[in-house]
C-alpha cells in the first residue's frame, strides 16, 4: 500500500515525486524515494535542465540525471523528464551569447536533439515547453493548445504545476472543470509540480492535508488526469524557504497529508 499503489488502484498511471542527487545522497530520505508503493515516478529537480545538461556549447553532461534515471529503472519507476525549453536555468553561454534568432533556434534544436536522444525510450513524458504562460494570464492555455494543434504540431499533454498555499486551494470542482476542458481537446493532463506551502514557524498541517486531498480527489474524478507529481516529498528538501510544503517532515516522518492522500485515492 502507498501513495502510488492507491493512485494506480484508482486507475492512474502514477503518483510521483521530484528528486535530486542531493536527496539521493541522504540514505534515509532516499529509502523513502525508492519505495515504489509510494512513488511510481520521478522528475529531476534540476539535473535535466539546460544549464545542467549543456554547460558549455556542444558539451553535454548527463552524469547526475543518469543516476536518477538508473534508480528509477531499478525500482520500476517512470520518469517524467524536465525540461527542454524554459526561460529559467539557461546556461550563461546562451543567455549572454548575443546570438541572433536563427542561431538561437539552431542551438535549441541541437540541445533538444541531444537530450531527447540521450534519454530515448526512458521518459514517459517530457516537459517540452515549460511555463509558456505568464502568471498574469497572458496567453490563454486552451487557445495556445488549439493554436499549436492547428499548425499540425503534436501536443500530447498539459501539465499544471501547482505550487499552492494551504488554505487557498479551494474546492475540487474548479480543478475538475478546468482539467476536463483540456481533456476535451484530447490531451492528457497531470499535476506536475505539486506542493502546498505552510509556514514552518506556524504550520497548519491539518489544512494542508485537506488541500492535498482536494487535489487528489480532483485528479481522481477526471479520467484524462494521468497522475500527480509532488515537488519533493520531505520538508527537509524543499525549494521554498521557511516552509513545510510536503508530505514527510524534516525528520522524515509522515505528516497528516500522507493519510489524507491515501484516503482521497480510496481503495480502488
Ligand atoms: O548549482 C548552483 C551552485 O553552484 C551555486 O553555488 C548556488 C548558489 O545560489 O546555486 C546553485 O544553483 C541553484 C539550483 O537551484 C541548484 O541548487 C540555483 O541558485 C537555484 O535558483 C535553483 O533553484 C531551482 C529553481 O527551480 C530554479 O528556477 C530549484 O532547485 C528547483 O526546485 C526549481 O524548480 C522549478 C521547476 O524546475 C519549474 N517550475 C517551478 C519550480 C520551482 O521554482
Amino acid at each position: 500500500d502507498g501513495l502510488n499503489a492507491r493512485a494506480q488502484a484508482a486507475g492512474k498511471k502514477y503518483f510521483g515525486t521530484e528528486i535530486s542527487t542531493q536527496v539521493m545522497g541522504d540514505a534515509n530520505a532516499n529509502n523513502i524515494a525508492k519505495n515504489s508503493q509510494d512513488f511510481g515516478q520521478y522528475t529531476c529537480e534540476n539535473e535535466m535542465k539546460f544549464d545542467a545538461t549543456e554547460p558549455s556549447r556542444g558539451s553535454f553532461n548527463y552524469a547526475n540525471a543518469d543516476k536518477i534515471v538508473a534508480q528509477a529503472q531499478a525500482n520500476g519507476q517512470l520518469m517524467r523528464c524536465h525540461a527542454l525549453v524554459w526561460h529559467s536555468q539557461v546556461p550563461s553561454w546562451v543567455s549572454n551569447g548575443k546570438f541572433d534568432n536563427a542561431t538561437l533556434i539552431s542551438i535549441m534544436k541541437n540541445h533538444i536533439a541531444n537530450v531527447v536522444g540521450h534519454y530515448k525510450g526512458k521518459c514517459y513524458a517530457w516537459d517540452v515547453v515549460n511555463e509558456a504562460l505568464n502568471e498574469d494570464g497572458t496567453y490563454r492555455a486552451l487557445n495556445l493548445i488549439k493554436m499549436v494543434k492547428s499548425y499540425g504540431a503534436p501536443i500530447h499533454g498539459f501539465g499544471m504545476q501547482g505550487h499552492m498555499t494551504a488554505g487557498q486551494v479551494g474546492s475540487a470542482s474548479q480543478y475538475v472543470s478546468n482539467m476536463q476542458a483540456f481533456a476535451n481537446l484530447g490531451v492528457e493532463v497531470a499535476f506536475t509540480e505539486l506542493d502546498i506551502a505552510t509556514p514552518s514557524s506556524s504550520p497548519n498541517f491539518a489544512q494542508q492535508a485537506t488541500d492535498y486531498a482536494t487535489i487528489v480527489s480532483a485528479c481522481k474524478q477526471v479520467s484524462a488526469c494521468v497522475g500527480i507529481t509532488t515537488w519533493g516529498f520531505t520538508d527537509k528538501y524543499t525549494w521554498i524557504s521557511n516552509s513545510a510544503p510536503l508530505i514527510w517532515d524534516t525528520s522524515l516522518q509522515k505528516k497528516a497529508a500522507y493519510n489524507a492522500i491515501l484516503n482521497a485515492w480510496g481503495s480502488g
